[in-house]
């Protein structure tokens, strides 16, 4: 499936200038409107969100010394404030994937349909389909989803990313260099054929590569670097992708889909268009990131999202020049709707926000 070029070029736009985390004024979320006489959004979370833990988690926790892993906090809090949250469903495809109805109606990036061959082929390669031994293991684990602002920069964030069980960064953030503030550990790098680092040099040693598929052809392109095949042609993709990935079949994995299906339709609540991309209505990598993590981790947390209107001059990105006023409204994202969602997260505590870019002032 090609795209026609101006959409190419609007998503491109949007990937460079955007890349998921930073979002317009800080627009405060207006919940009235849905019917003064429910307790609920259009989405389903609940209107009136606070901090308090319910009764049952207090019990639960009551015992815990100060900072240990709360099992089960972030999946509980969720549901407290959003009931139809149901935790069940994997990190990544697993030979299992058929049986997981949701993402088998629908196309990439919202599910697998008409997909499946690549998948199994894939599948049957990397043959590995969790976090590894160690992390799939442990009955309680510490999430931070590494988000690319500015907004991580000077603040020496470093040592405490490092200490979360499962660190996820996004697409090609650099961790060399940068390690006072955004630490040096690398769990996972979830990224997409244009988004993914192009210099072999620039991957670290250690990490799972997954890919988070938004077109079929993203599929074929994990095809060619899982293989290790020559890529010939770049048709399709909307800038320049990476054409080898230093990384074992082993280390592969491909995101579930469903984490960007539920996370625009039900969790920020775009277009449905039928069930296929559409204007507005494909989230940001950031925003499916902790969509995932909110399913698969006891504790989330983020940094790096979000930022600041009224410094227009600071850097959009924690390691590039390039500053905020260079921000451009996208084709693909609705970047104000995936706002109210993540202020409702951290607003409710489901997520910490280390870098206090999501709410800002404004929560
Ligand atoms: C917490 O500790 C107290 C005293 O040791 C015990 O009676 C109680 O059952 C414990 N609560 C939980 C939830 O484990
Ligand atoms: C971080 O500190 C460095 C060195 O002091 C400075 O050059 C840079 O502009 C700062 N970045 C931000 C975003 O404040
Ligand atoms: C984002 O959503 C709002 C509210 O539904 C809508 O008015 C706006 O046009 C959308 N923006 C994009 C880029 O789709
Ligand atoms: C935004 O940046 C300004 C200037 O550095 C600062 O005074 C303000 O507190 C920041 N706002 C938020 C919400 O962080």
């Amino acid at each position: 499936m090609r795209m026609k070029p101006s959409r190419n070029l609007l998503l491109g736009l949007c990937s460079m200038l955007a890349l998921g985390f930073l979002y317009y004024s800080s627009g405060r979320i207006s919940l009235q409107g849905w019917g003064h006489k429910s307790l609920y959004d259009k989405q389903g979370f609940l209107l009136k969100l606070d901090g308090s833990l319910p009764l049952e988690l207090i019990y639960k926790y009551g015992n815990l010394s100060e900072g240990a892993c709360k099992p089960g906090f972030a999946a509980a809090k969720m549901t407290a404030i959003y009931p139809k949250f149901t935790k069940l469903a994997p990190m990544f495809l697993d030979s299992n994937y058929k049986r997981f109805s949701k993402i088998g109606d629908h196309s990439p990036p919202f599910g697998v349909k008409s997909q499946e061959k690549i998948i199994d082929i894939l599948l049957s390669a990397t043959k590995s389909y969790g976090l590894g031994e160690e992390l799939d293991s442990m009955s309680c684990k510490t999430c931070v989803v590494v988000g690319n602002g500015g907004i991580l920069a000077n603040k020496s964030l470093g040592h405490r990313i490092d200490q979360f069980d499962v660190v996820v960064r996004l697409n090609e953030a650099p961790v060399k260099g940068f390690e006072k503030d955004v630490g040096s550990k690398t769990t996972m790098r979830i990224t997409y054929p244009e988004g993914a680092i192009q210099k072999t040099e620039r991957y670290e040693t250690q990490s799972l590569f997954v890919l988070s598929a938004f077109k079929a052809l993203d599929l074929k392109w994990l095809r060619h670097m899982v293989f290790n095949q020559r890529l010939r042609s770049t048709d399709g993709f909307w800038k320049s992708v990476a054409r080898h990935v230093p990384r074992e079949p082993s280390d592969m994995r491909i995101l579930n889909p469903y984490f960007i299906q539920e996370a625009s339709f039900k969790l920020i609540g775009l277009p449905y268009n039928s069930g296929q991309m559409g204007r507005g209505n494909i989230p940001t990598l950031g925003a499916v990131a902790i969509t995932m993590a909110l399913h698969n981790c006891d504790e989330v947390a983020v940094a790096g999202f979000g930022y600041n209107m009224s410094t227009p001059h600071a850097p959009l990105h924690y390691y590039e020049r390039i500053r905020m006023s260079a921000i451009k409204e996208s084709w693909t994202h609705n970047i104000s709707k995936e706002k109210e969602f993540l202020v409702k997260l951290v607003k409710a505590g489901v997520i910490q926000d280390w870098t206090n870019g999501i709410c800002g002032a404004g929560c």
